[in-house]
């Protein structure tokens, strides 16, 4: 079976604004499905008030909210009281990093790594820094950009207390084996494992109790949904983290860890993401009795053959051109590529290159990402950075034709 990517298309109304442009920067943030701008647009229009009061508007809204949380745990095969809604990752982490590090002595370890995203380094080294806490560091093949399991090894002992990594690196766009490495550390320390999934969500939603970690965050905008980001924290370790709530809300689940306080309409919308991903659903494999989470392995096995098509001939070409440093694997053939594909041109900066794509009708972007730390320690300016051009399963053949004309023309 393949992917209706007509059918696909048809769900996001974005698409259709320019039909010739090939939008290639979706982990910057993807376009909305029109579930999810249904869903914000009925709430603001008509259930626009404090939710959660008897009035029937009040009640409406509340229920908008908690039939979103209670899609979003089931997707995840989480408890309720496991999902923090808040309003980015980069927010959700800092609260986090309060609530872990309350308890962090000196003498306790913490691993990070310099493959992430700043959002899951800078909180928890800072905290560590002012705690005493010894900071290791897990590092990535200086070629490559991959991380080895091995070397993590040698960073675990008996105080190590967290270890914070990457489901996928927005640059490296090759997929951690989570499941393996969460394995790894409790087999060989006490340690908790925290796991940012912002550039692998949008690939996959993941089965959080088969990957046995303790922390995971992901952002919606970047999934087809609102500017909102999912928390998930093991209940097994609450006792062992710091409210953040406001005194007399200590010990409320959705309170505990977003001290912002729920963005109303935005959670509303997403339940607009699994709708989207239940219609998906339904039009491939027929009405089903399938529960949640096997819907999503399924979704999973669909899209992951169409995003290994569109990224193999783009992969390819880059990796085998002369002028051109490819960062990550070269191949989809171990199906844990995100087509999430960064490299830099020799022969000229990343801007200049990303440039004539833009003026040729390609959305791609240059930088670091916010992965300062990966991009420097490959050796390549943080300012300039690498291009990036990132797809996502609404993308089709016809983008990767062009995209791979225009790098031609562009290179040569
Ligand atoms: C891998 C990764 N982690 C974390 C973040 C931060 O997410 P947010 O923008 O929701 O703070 C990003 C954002 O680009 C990201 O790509």
């Amino acid at each position: 079976m393949k992917l209706d990517i007509d059918f696909v298309r048809k769900q996001f109304s974005q698409l259709n604004d320019e039909p010739d442009f090939v939008f290639a920067s979706n982990a910057g943030g993807s376009y909305v499905c029109n579930q999810v701008n249904e869903l914000m647009e009925h709430y603001n229009r008509h259930t626009r008030v404090q939710p959660y009061s008897r009035f029937r508007t009040s009640a409406e809204a509340g229920k908008a909210m908690d039939r979103a949380k209670q899609l979003w745990s089931e997707a995840l095969n989480i408890d309720l009281s496991e999902l923090t809604i808040g309003p980015s990752t980069s927010i959700n982490t800092y609260v986090m990093a309060q609530a872990t590090g309350a308890g962090w002595r000196a003498g306790d370890e913490i691993v990070v790594t310099n493959q992430d995203h700043e959002a899951n380094s800078g909180v928890w080294r800072r905290k560590a820094e002012e705690k005493g806490v010894k900071i290791r560091q897990w590092e990535v093949d200086l070629e490559t950009g991959l991380l080895d399991s091995d070397q993590l090894l040698e960073l675990l002992n008996e105080n190590t207390r967290w270890v914070f990594f990457t489901h996928c690196s927005n640059i490296v766009g090759t997929a951690n084996p989570v499941k393996e490495i969460n394995q790894l550390v409790k087999t060989n320390s006490s340690a908790k494992v925290f796991v940012d999934a912002v550039a692998y969500a949008p690939h996959h939603i993941c089965d959080l109790k088969a990957l046995g970690i303790d922390g995971y965050a992901f952002s919606l905008y970047k999934v087809f949904g609102p500017h909102q980001s999912l928390l998930y924290v093991n209940a097994d370790i609450r006792n062992q983290l710091a409210s953040q709530a406001h005194y007399f809300n200590a010990g409320m689940p959705s309170y505990d860890f977003n001290p912002a306080g729920p963005q109303h309409a935005q959670v509303a919308a997403c339940a607009g993401v699994i709708d989207y991903f239940n219609l998906l659903h339904e039009h491939h494999f027929g009405s089903s009795q399938t529960g949640p989470v096997d819907r999503m392995k399924d979704l999973h096995g669909l899209i992951q053959q169409h995003e290994n098509q569109l990224a193999a001939p783009i992969i390819d070409f880059l990796s085998r051109h002369a002028d051109i440093q490819l960062i990550g694997k070269t191949h989809v053939d171990d199906n844990d590529r995100a087509p999430t594909i960064a490299f830099k041109p020799l022969k000229q900066s990343s801007e200049s290159l990303v440039h004539t794509l833009q003026d040729n009708g390609i959305g791609t972007e240059n930088g670091n990402f916010y992965a300062h730390r990966l991009i420097t320690d490959l050796g390549i300016d943080p300012e300039d950075g690498v291009v990036r051009l990132s797809l996502v399963h609404y993308n089709q053949q016809a983008d990767v034709d062009k995209i791979v004309r225009e790098l031609d023309r562009a290179l040569n």
